[in-house]
């Protein structure tokens, strides 16, 4: 999985790949490589790292190339082989005639290796691409098929995930790009061709699109394109779409990093989110309109995600059935594929996803869509694979998130599942007015977004806690209720970016396990609101205290009690069982932030991560 980005036009093609590439880095980032042809060859740097290091390579050298117009480009996160220079892509055939990146994975590498390696084929890399470039040159080089058959012959073997776009010395004026499984977007300007695994590399330069669907090639040739089927060689009518979308510049403004950034955007996104989607007696999700009579009279939910966004889907399913008394069912999208759910089109189904990138979210989709059921996007990219595939939905509209531990848009996921509920249950006539006004309430809005600014100003207190603890190799995350997820998101973000062992349970549950872990080193967080399994938590707290464990408590209760069971406490305004969630959710976010900062850890892109995962 990886980000590709391709031009082909009159500029030179460096920087526009470059700066594509940086947009693809959430993708990947542990290696990068541009391919261009120069002079009859195929010109290729690559760099293991990050894209400034393919950069700084580029910079380098370019005084003395005449770079040309036509050039592919990849950021790649490793599946088969190590995340080093000889693995980077852009990868070479034999005959050093043909180079290719691609996103996804080819299953059967392994016996059309050892076909290729039979005809004395050798290889350069541990990868599976490499396979495909080769399989594509050996079809080229035994000179009975031109370029555009080579390749199709060699899809039509493969089996697996692509999008690729692939390079032929011999034909300096052609880029051929193809996809099955893993999104390609083609974009189109006067003369100029952009092709990108999604649209981010390319909407700065172009609004005209094509979207290729599985199955199909774009063969670009001088100042034409074709869409053609990779199965036949045929002409495929294909429309272009306008897209109204812009990506802000990245900026960390006055902060060090996009994730502090990002944690403290949250006033602004969640405001923005409360107000435009609320009026005092109704909630707005216009998106979901057109479905609205089949959604409310579906007979069960599933939501489906992966990561954070699966965690928003656990307080989901929380706020759904408590508010409208529909069962909802969350699963890992990955499981969703896979599993035997009973879905039809009584069935909604509810993807959740930052990206609207992540393979195996978009799988989950795809089998929904199969049987029937009516899949809504909870998703931040408009144009995104998520918004294009799900029959309608919500853009969480937070912004571009940067950093690699998601944050903002967790809290937009939640504030959307919440207004989803509300409206659910309003249709569904499981809430009286009288409550449904009280939820609805607009006056409190401002009162939300100063608790969340009191929050951050904790952060100095949260920092100096977060330091304390930031040599323990184990942490315990304790909630119940809605405070379970985010007792789990709190361990997924220390695990992100700190890379300490963290794991999140029902605070109950931990009895049954993890107290096995519990020690005097070992701080435990617990996440405590003054609701109704209060005094339950108590007992929890004392469980771990009597086994010496550390206690740091979220509450937003000033009870002594606390006071006293807490090594640590961080106390947050009184609020709503809605509120409490967001609040806890931010001192977690601080808190992890915190001692990845006090550890030195690279905050924004953690090693081994991906911000999409566009691979199953
Ligand atoms: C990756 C990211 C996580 C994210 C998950 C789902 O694992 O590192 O931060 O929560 O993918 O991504 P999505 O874009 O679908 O929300």
């Amino acid at each position: 999985m990886c980000g590709i980005v391709a031009y082909k036009g009159k500029k030179d093609c460096y920087p526009i790949l470059l700066s594509g590439l940086k947009k693809l880095e959430y993708r990947g980032y542990d290696s990068a490589g541009v391919a261009s042809i120069i002079n009859n060859k195929i010109n290729i740097t690559k760099r293991a790292g990050k894209v400034k290091e393919l950069e700084n390579a580029i910079n380098s050298k370019k005084s003395s190339q005449n770079c040309g117009g036509l050039g592919i480009a990849h950021t790649r996160w490793a599946t088969h082989g190590e995340p080093n220079q000889k693995n980077a892509h852009p990868h070479l055939d034999q005959s050093k005639k043909i180079s290719l990146v691609h996103n996804g994975i080819i299953e059967n590498y392994d016996p059309i290796k050892k076909f290729l390696k039979s005809k004395k084929i050798t290889f350069k890399s541990d990868t599976d691409t490499e396979v495909l470039v080769q399989l594509i040159g050996y079809f080229y080089n035994k000179g009975k098929l031109d370029f555009e058959q080579s390749v199709r012959a060699a899809l039509q073997r493969v089996d697996g995930a692509y999008g690729i776009v692939v390079l032929n010395v011999d034909f300096p004026e052609m880029m051929i790009a193809a996809r099955r499984g893993s999104p390609l977007v083609l974009g189109i300007k006067e003369g100029e061709f952009f092709i990108g695994s999604d649209i981010s590399p390319i909407v700065s330069y172009t609004q005209q699109i094509i979207y290729l669907n599985d199955s199909e090639m774009a063969v670009i040739n001088k100042n034409n394109y074709q869409i053609k089927s990779v199965e036949k060689d045929v002409a495929l009518p294909k429309k272009v779409e306008k897209i109204d979308y812009k990506i802000d510049d990245f900026d960390k403004g006055k902060f060090k990093h996009f994730m502090h950034k990002e944690i403290h955007e949250q006033v602004t996104t969640i405001g923005n989110t409360l107000k435009a989607r609320s009026t005092k007696n109704s909630v707005l999700l216009h998106g979901l309109s057109e479905y609205w009579e089949e959604i409310q009279s579906a007979d069960k939910i599933y939501i489906t995600a992966c990561g954070t966004s699966w965690h928003a889907g656990l307080i989901g399913k929380n706020l759904i059935e408590r508010f409208a008394k529909v069962p909802v069912h969350v699963e890992y999208a990955s499981e969703f594929r896979y599993n035997h759910s009973i879905i039809d089109n009584k069935t909604v189904v509810i993807a959740i996803s930052q990206s609207g990138e992540t393979a195996d979210t978009l799988a989950a989709i795809a089998k929904a869509n199969d049987y029937g059921a009516i899949t809504i996007g909870i998703c931040n990219v408009p144009g995104s694979s998520v918004s294009r595939e799900t029959k309608c939905g919500v853009h969480t509209r937070c912004g571009h998130e940067i950093g690699v531990a998601s944050t903002k848009a967790f809290t937009a996921q939640i504030t959307v599942l919440y207004f989803f509920a509300l409206k659910l249950a309003d249709s569904k006539k499981t809430m009286t007015k009288s409550v449904m006004k009280k939820y609805l309430d607009l006056s409190m809005w401002p009162k939300y977004m100063d608790d969340i600014k009191s929050v951050l100003k904790k952060e100095k207190s949260i920092k100096k806690i977060a330091e304390k603890y930031q040599n323990a190799s184990d942490f315990l995350y304790l909630g119940r209720g809605l405070n379970f997820p985010v007792a789990l998101e709190g361990a997924l973000k220390l695990k992100e970016i700190s890379y300490i062992h963290a794991e999140g349970y029902p605070a109950a549950e931990m009895k049954h396990g993890p107290i096995a872990l519990v020690d005097k080193n070992m701080p435990n967080v617990f996440i405590v609101p003054k609701d109704k399994t209060y005094d339950k938590i108590i007992s929890n707290i004392e469980e771990i205290k009597s086994r010496k464990g550390k206690i740091i408590i979220v509450t937003d209760s000033r009870d002594k009690i606390l006071r006293d069971l807490a090594d640590d406490l961080i106390l947050v305004p009184k609020t709503t069982h809605y509120m409490f969630v967001i609040l806890a959710t931010i001192v977690l976010q601080l808190f992890s932030y915190f001692i990845a900062v006090a550890k030195g850890c690279d905050v924004d892109q953690p090693r081994n991560l991906a911000k999409s995962v566009t691979v199953e």
